[in-house]
């Protein structure tokens, strides 16, 4: 099977005022679907900007990014907003809900620009969606009436609204308390077993030792990817044996 994700030899270079600022330099990296990975390095190592060119979010100034399967380093603007929206889930530190949407019209955004089956039936999935997250209480709420950790659930499952292979998180406990962040991560690997692939960026030392696979960068390059670390199973809970990899129906999170 094709990998999900496929780097190859991406460099990024933004303009500053004394030249160019090299923010990645020379990545290769593959992962394959239902991978969890964790992508750490201090601050200004080209983490973001890893996940931007991931996500289509930024383009490469030189190599080829591939991801689900096209070439995003080559897709035309005008069809990488589309592209984005049904191939990539996003999360940010932040959360970045629109303020003015409920939580439940927050969630069916992405729907809607997708243009994705009627308006009952983006309601009804957004519905399933906000009780996987468990936040299905709060559907007419406006977002900032409710806690950090409940707006990154809401989050998660506006990420989810089109099925996406991929969730691409940009320090998502980065803002939440330890028992919120946990909550967090843990649906994270409730995800991984569902099917779903997984790839964030974290300052948590200890919730990266949780992944299976933990890439470290180190000045726009990846200095270290422990592979596969069996010693977790795809949830990032320690198991004792090798576990076989469990596929969990995905139709809890699919399309209905
Ligand atoms: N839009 C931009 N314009 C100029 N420089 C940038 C931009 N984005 C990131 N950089 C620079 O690229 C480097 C990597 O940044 P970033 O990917 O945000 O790091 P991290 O997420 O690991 O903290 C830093 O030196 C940062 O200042
Ligand atoms: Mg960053």
């Amino acid at each position: 099977m094709a990998p999900v994700i496929d780097l190859r030899d991406v460099v990024k270079e933004y303009p500053s005022g004394a030249g160019r600022v090299r923010a990645l330099n020379g990545v290769s990296l593959e992962v394959m679907h239902g991978e969890f990975v964790a992508v750490v390095g201090r601050s200004g190592c080209g983490k973001s900007t890893l996940l931007n060119m991931i996500t289509g979010i930024d383009r490469p100034t030189g190599g080829r990014v591939t991801v689900a399967g096209t070439e995003i380093s080559r897709l035309p603007e005008r069809q990488m907003a589309r592209w984005r929206g049904e191939n990539v889930g996003v999360i940010f530190q932040f959360f970045q809900l629109l303020p003015t949407l409920s939580v439940i019209e927050n969630v069916m955004l992405p729907m809607d620009f997708a243009g994705r089956g009627s308006a009952d039936e983006r309601r009804a999935r957004a519905t399933h969606l906000l009780e996987l997250v468990e936040m299905s209480d709060q559907a007419d709420k406006l977002p900032l009436s409710t806690s950090g950790g409940q707006q990154q659930r809401v989050a998660i499952a506006r990420a989810l609204a089109n099925d996406p292979p991929l969730l691409v998180a940009d320090e998502p406990t980065g803002n939440l308390d330890s028992t919120t962040a946990e909550a967090v991560f843990r649906l994270f690997g409730e995800l991984v077993e569902a099917g779903k692939t997984v790839v964030m960026v974290t300052h948590d030392i200890d919730l990266a030792a949780r992944t299976r696979r933990t890439i470290r960068m180190l000045d726009g390059r990846i200095v270290g990817d422990d592979g596969s670390d069996r010693s977790r199973d795809l949830a990032g809970r320690a198991v004792v044996e090798p576990a076989p990899a469990v596929h969990a129906p995905a139709s809890a999170l699919s399309a209905g």
